[in-house]
C-alpha cells in the first residue's frame, strides 16, 4: 500500500493551524478488495514524539482527529500514518508530512497595526502604502516564520524577494468579525547580516468597492497591516521583528488600486525600497492604529494567480484599440510587457464580450442600467522608458477580452492572462463522444474556477458577491468537480458570524453592502424598489444545504454540528414569519395550515426562468418589483418544508431527538400547507411551471401516489416547450436527475442535447466558454445582456457524473458507492471520475450495437455495487470470466439488470444489452 495526499485539516502542509488538527490520507493498493478499518498516526516535533494515537478505528473516511496533549503555538510538527486492512495486516509507515501550528489565539504580541499617516475620503482609491523596516541577524538562520495580515490586500517581501506568493491576502471574510492571518516560511529569504522587510498595502476587499452596488469601505475606511517575524538563529537566539510606528513608509510604483476599479502602476517609481538601505522616494510617517479585529489562522485554500493563458488573437478594433482575445472567459489579471518612451500611458480594459464594433464595454452587465455605477475600470500603466512588465497586484477582472489603448511609439511586447481562483484540487474529469457536452462540462469547470474566488461568488464581473443561493444550488456539483470541503466550510463560518439575531442569513455572505446589515435602512436599489432583500428562501437555506453537502462528501458530522445552531435559527425564522403572518397573507383567513405557510418576505423565487415559463421574463427589474409585491410563497413554503425535514434528519444524526421531532412537525405542517395551496388538480401544481414540478419531486412535496403523475406532467411541460427546459436558478441543477429517477432518462437526454435556447448546448454552440447568467445571453434585440460567467445553471453538470457515467455515493463520505450508468446509444462512450475521501472513483463505458464495455475503478476502503443494465449473469463477464463463475463477486439479477457487488480495484464488465435502449 502507498500513501498519498496527506493533509492536515483538509490542507496540504498548512503553516497556521490554530485548532486541534485532523489528519487525512489516501491509500493506493495493488491488490483488490481492500478495506481500511484502522489507522495509527504518530506526531513529532523537534522535542520528540508528541502523540501516538495507537491503533484506532477510523471514522467513515480515512482520517483521525488529534487527541493528544495541547499543541504549542508557532511550532513545526511532522506526522505519519499507517493503516490496517480488514485482515489485520498492517502497512508500512507513510513518509513524514509537515505542518506548523499558528498563533493559537496568542495574537501578534507586541506587533501593532500600522499605516501611513494620511487619510483618504471614502469612495476615493487610497494611495497604495509601502511600509518597511530593517533588522539584523547575527548568526546563520535555522528557521524563520512571518505571521502577517492586513485590513486590505497586502504583499510582503524580504530583502526585495516576494514572500507572499501569487495570492490575494487576506481572503474575504466577515471582516467585522474575523480577519485571517497568513503564516509563511521565510527561512530561505532571511540572511545573516542586514535584512529588510516590506509590506505593500492596498484597499483590497476590505476598503475597496465590492458587491452589486460597488459600495466602498463597508468594513472601514482605514487600511492597516500587522506582521510578526520570528527568526531562530543557529546559536539559539530568536530575533523578533514586529510592525510598529518605527517602520518607514511612503508611496511607490503601484500608485492606487481597487479590487475592481483599476490599478495604476507607474514604472518610473520602481525602487529598491524593500532591500537593506533602500527607501521610498518621499518618506511619510508611519503610525500605529488601534484595531481590535479578531485574527484567525487560514482554514481554506487561498485565491491564487495560476498558469498564464496566451492570447489566441490580437486585433485592432474599428476605434483603434488593440483587442486581445484569450479564447476563454475567466477571472484573472492581464500581464502586459511594453516598450516605449518614458511617461507613455497605456490603459487596459476588460470584458467578457465585444460590442458590435468589436470593442470592450461592460454596459451589458446591467441591462438598461447605469454601467458606470459598477466601477469596473481600466488599469493604467505608465512606462519607465525601458521594457516594463505590468501585472496588477491588487485588481482583478472577469473577461475574455482585454482592450489596450496604446499611444504612438509604444510597442506591445507580450500580453498573457493569469486566471485567478481558489487553489482547490480539481478532481472531476468528464469526457464523452459528444464534444458539445464535453464543452458544457468544461464551461461549468471554468465558471466554478472563476467564481470560487476567496468566496464562492455569483459572477467575477458585476458583483463578485457571495450570494448564498448560488452556493446553495451549486455546492453538490462543486464537490464533484473539486475538493471544496474546507473552502465551503470556511465560507459558512462567515454565514454564521453575520447571521442576524432573528435567524436571517444575509443573501450575500460576507455582506458587501450596508443593505445586508441587521436592521439596515431599506435601500432604494431601483427606482420604486426599496429593500434589503435578506433572508430569501432558497438563498439563506444554504446554511442547511451546504453543510449537508459537505457531510455527504466527507462523512464528517462536524460539518453539521458546527452549523447546527445557525440552521435552527434559520428554520425557526421561517416558522416565525409563517406564524406571525397568519391571517394576513394571501387568503386573509387564519386557516390552520397558514401557521406553516410562508407568504410574506422578499424571495427571489425560482429566479430567471426562461421567458414564458413561471416567472420568466426579459425584464428582470420588473420581475424584482413583482417579487417585492407578491411573495413567492410556493417557493418559500417549499424551502421551509425542505430545510425543516433536512434539519430533522440532521438533528437525528447529532442525537438531538427532541429537535428532530420538533422540525419534523414543521416539515409536515409546511408540506400540508403547500399541498393545500398548490396541488390544484390530479396532476397539476401551481404555478404550472417546470420548476414547480422539479421541486415537488426533489423535496417529496407531493404524496407518494402522485409522484409519477407529477413527473409525467413535468415531461409534458418539456414536450410542450418542444424539448426545452423551463427552469431557473433553483431547479435547473436537479431537473435531469429528477427526470432520470422517474424513468425519463431519455427526456433528460433530449433536454441535455437540445441545442436551441434555452439550453446549455445552445450556449456552447454560440461559442460560450463559461456558463451564462441568462439562458440566451442576449436581449430581444440581440445585444449581449447579463453576466457571462455564472455557475448556477451549470449545477446540472452533476448529472454527467451521477447518471450518465453513473457514479453515486450511497452513504456519506463515499464508503459505499453505486456505479449505475445511464446507457444509451446517443453516446458511444462516456468517461468520468471524481475524488472521494478514499481516492478516485471512475466509470467508463462504451456501447456499440448494444454491446457494452464498462470499466470501473473503486478506491481502497470502499465497496461498490455495479449495475449492468440489460445484462444476464450467464452472459455478462467481469475481466473475461462470466459473472456466474467469477469468484468473490456477489451478483443479483432482477430481470432487467445484474448488480455486481465488488470491493476496491479496477474491473472491466462486458455484456450485450438485452433490451433495446429506450427511445433512441
Ligand atoms: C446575482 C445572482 C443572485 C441574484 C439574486 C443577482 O444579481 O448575480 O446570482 O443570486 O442576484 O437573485
Amino acid at each position: 500500500m502507498h500513501f498519498q495526499d496527506l493533509r492536515v485539516n483538509g490542507l496540504v502542509g498548512p503553516l497556521g493551524v490554530d485548532n486541534d488538527p485532523f489528519f487525512s490520507w489516501k491509500v493506493s493498493a495493488e491488490e483488490r478488495n481492500v478495506l481500511l478499518p484502522h489507522a495509527q498516526v504518530e506526531l513529532s516535533s523537534d522535542a520528540g514524539v508528541v502523540w501516538n494515537s495507537g491503533k484506532l478505528a477510523t471514522p467513515v473516511a480515512p482520517l483521525l482527529s488529534y487527541d493528544g496533549p495541547g499543541l504549542a503555538a508557532k511550532t513545526s510538527y511532522r506526522w505519519r500514518v499507517r493503516v490496517w486492512d480488514q485482515h489485520n495486516t498492517v502497512s508500512d509507515w507513510s513518509e513524514w508530512s509537515a505542518f506548523d501550528t499558528g498563533l493559537r489565539g496568542a495574537g501578534f504580541g507586541e506587533a501593532q497595526w500600522i499605516r501611513l499617516d494620511e487619510e483618504t475620503p471614502v469612495g476615493v482609491k487610497a494611495p497604495v502604502q509601502y511600509l518597511n523596516t530593517e533588522f539584523e541577524v547575527t548568526a546563520p538562520v535555522k528557521r524563520a516564520r512571518v505571521y502577517s495580515t492586513a485590513l486590505g490586500w497586502y504583499r510582503l517581501s524580504i530583502n526585495g524577494a516576494d514572500a507572499t506568493g501569487p495570492g490575494y491576502f487576506p481572503g474575504f471574510t466577515a471582516f467585522d468579525k474575523r480577519v485571517e492571518y497568513q503564516a509563511r516560511d521565510i527561512t530561505d529569504l532571511v540572511r545573516q547580516g542586514g535584512n529588510a522587510v516590506g509590506i505593500i498595502l492596498s484597499d483590497g476587499r476590505f476598503r475597496g468597492r465590492i458587491g452589486a452596488q460597488a459600495q466602498p469601505a463597508i468594513y472601514g475606511n482605514r487600511t492597516a497591516a500587522i506582521a510578526r517575524l520570528e527568526i531562530e538563529q543557529e546559536d539559539g537566539r530568536v530575533v523578533t521583528v514586529v510592525t510598529d510606528a518605527n517602520w518607514h513608509g511612503g508611496h511607490g510604483p503601484i500608485v492606487d488600486s481597487d479590487p475592481r476599479a483599476g490599478e495604476t502602476i507607474d514604472a518610473r517609481l520602481r525602487t529598491t525600497w524593500d532591500e537593506p538601505d533602500g527607501q521610498v522616494p518621499e518618506p511619510i510617517t508611519v503610525v500605529a492604529v488601534d484595531e481590535a479585529r479578531e485574527v484567525v489562522g487560514e482554514s481554506s485554500e487561498p485565491m491564487l494567480r495560476k498558469a498564464p493563458l496566451a492570447a489566441v488573437s490580437i486585433k485592432r478594433s474599428a476605434t483603434g484599440a488593440l483587442i486581445a482575445d484569450f479564447g476563454q472567459n475567466h477571472h484573472g489579471v492581464t500581464r502586459v510587457t511594453l516598450r516605449g518612451p518614458v511617461g507613455s500611458t497605456v490603459t487596459v480594459d476588460h470584458s467578457e464580450v465585444l460590442t458590435k464594433n468589436g470593442d470592450v464595454d461592460v454596459s451589458y452587465l446591467i441591462p438598461g442600467g447605469d454601467a458606470a455605477s459598477l466601477q469596473i475600470l481600466p488599469n493604467v500603466f505608465i512606462l519607465s522608458g525601458g521594457t516594463d512588465v505590468f501585472e496588477p497586484a491588487f485588481c482583478t477582472q472577469g473577461y475574455r477580452y482585454a482592450s489596450l489603448t496604446i499611444p504612438e511609439g509604444v510597442e506591445l511586447v507580450e500580453i498573457v492572462s493569469l486566471p485567478v481562483h481558489a487553489d482547490l484540487r480539481y478532481h472531476g474529469r468528464f469526457s464523452s463522444s459528444n464534444p458539445l457536452v464535453d464543452q458544457f462540462h468544461k464551461n461549468v469547470e471554468w465558471s466554478m474556477r472563476g467564481n470560487f474566488m476567496d468566496v464562492p461568488s455569483d459572477c467575477p464581473t458585476r458583483e463578485r458577491s457571495g450570494w448564498t443561493g448560488d452556493a446553495q444550488v451549486f455546492a453538490h456539483t462543486a464537490l464533484l468537480f473539486a475538493d471544496a470541503n474546507a473552502y465551503l466550510a470556511n465560507w459558512l463560518t462567515d454565514a454564521r458570524l453575520q447571521q442576524h439575531s432573528d435567524g436571517t442569513i444575509p443573501d450575500v455572505v460576507p455582506m458587501d453592502a450596508d443593505s445586508w446589515r441587521e436592521n439596515a435602512e431599506r435601500a432604494e436599489i431601483l427606482p420604486g424598489l426599496s429593500m434589503p432583500p435578506s433572508g430569501s428562501a432558497g438563498w439563506g437555506d444554504a446554511i442547511v444545504q451546504v453543510p449537508w453537502e459537505i457531510y455527504q462528501a466527507t462523512g464528517l458530522l462536524a460539518a453539521l454540528r458546527t452549523n447546527y445552531d445557525a440552521m435552527k435559527k434559520w428554520v425557526e425564522r421561517f416558522a416565525h414569519i409563517a406564524r406571525s403572518a397568519r391571517g394576513q397573507g394571501r387568503t386573509g383567513h387564519a386557516e390552520a395550515h397558514e401557521e406553516f405557510f410562508v407568504d410574506t418576505g422578499y424571495h427571489w423565487g425560482e429566479w430567471l426562468e426562461p421567458d414564458g415559463e413561471g416567472d420568466g421574463t426579459n425584464d428582470v427589474f420588473a420581475l424584482m418589483k413583482d417579487l417585492a409585491a407578491t411573495p413567492r410563497a410556493w417557493v418559500a413554503t417549499a424551502y421551509f418544508e425542505h430545510s425543516s425535514r433536512l434539519l430533522a434528519e440532521i438533528a437525528g444524526l447529532l442525537g438531538e431527538d427532541d429537535d428532530s421531532c420538533h422540525f419534523l412537525r414543521y416539515a409536515d405542517g409546511a408540506r400540508d400547507a403547500w399541498q393545500r395551496e398548490y396541488m390544484t388538480g390530479p396532476d397539476r401544481l401551481e404555478p404550472d411551471a417546470q420548476g414547480t414540478y422539479v421541486r415537488a419531486l426533489e423535496f417529496a412535496l407531493v404524496p407518494e401516489e402522485r409522484r409519477q403523475q407529477t413527473a409525467d406532467r413535468l415531461v409534458q411541460r418539456i414536450r410542450e416547450r418542444d424539448n426545452h427546459l423551463g427552469t431557473g436558478f433553483l431547479s435547473t441543477g436537479i431537473l435531469l436527475k429528477q427526470l432520470t429517477q422517474h424513468g425519463y432518462g431519455d427526456v433528460a437526454l433530449d433536454v441535455l442535447l437540445q441545442d436551441e435556447a434555452p439550453s446549455w448546448l445552445d450556449q456552447v454552440r454560440r461559442g460560450a466558454t463559461t456558463i451564462w447568467e441568462s439562458w440566451t445571453g442576449v436581449d430581444p434585440d440581440g445585444n449581449p445582456t447579463m453576466s457571462y460567467n455564472h455557475y448556477s445553471l451549470g449545477a446540472a453538470a452533476r448529472w454527467l457524473y451521477e447518471h450518465l457515467a453513473g457514479i453515486r455515493q450511497t452513504s456519506p463520505g463515499w464508503c459505499t458507492i453505486v456505479i449505475d450508468p445511464f446507457l444509451n446509444e446517443r453516446f458511444s462512450h462516456v468517461e468520468a471520475s471524481t475524488g472521494t475521501p478514499f481516492g478516485e472513483v471512475s466509470s467508463r463505458w462504451t456501447i456499440t450495437d448494444g454491446r457494452v464495455t464498462l470499466r470501473v475503478a473503486i478506491p481502497p476502503g470502499t465497496t461498490a455495487q455495479v449495475r449492468l443494465d440489460g445484462a444476464s449473469p450467464q452472459e455478462a463477464t467481469i475481466d473475461g470470466s462470466t459473472l456466474d463463475d467469477a469468484a468473490g463477486v456477489d451478483t443479483n439479477s432482477d430481470g432487467t439488470a445484474v448488480t455486481a457487488q465488488v470491493g476496491s480495484g479496477t474491473y472491466t464488465f462486458e455484456w450485450q444489452r438485452a433490451t433495446a435502449p429506450a427511445l433512441v
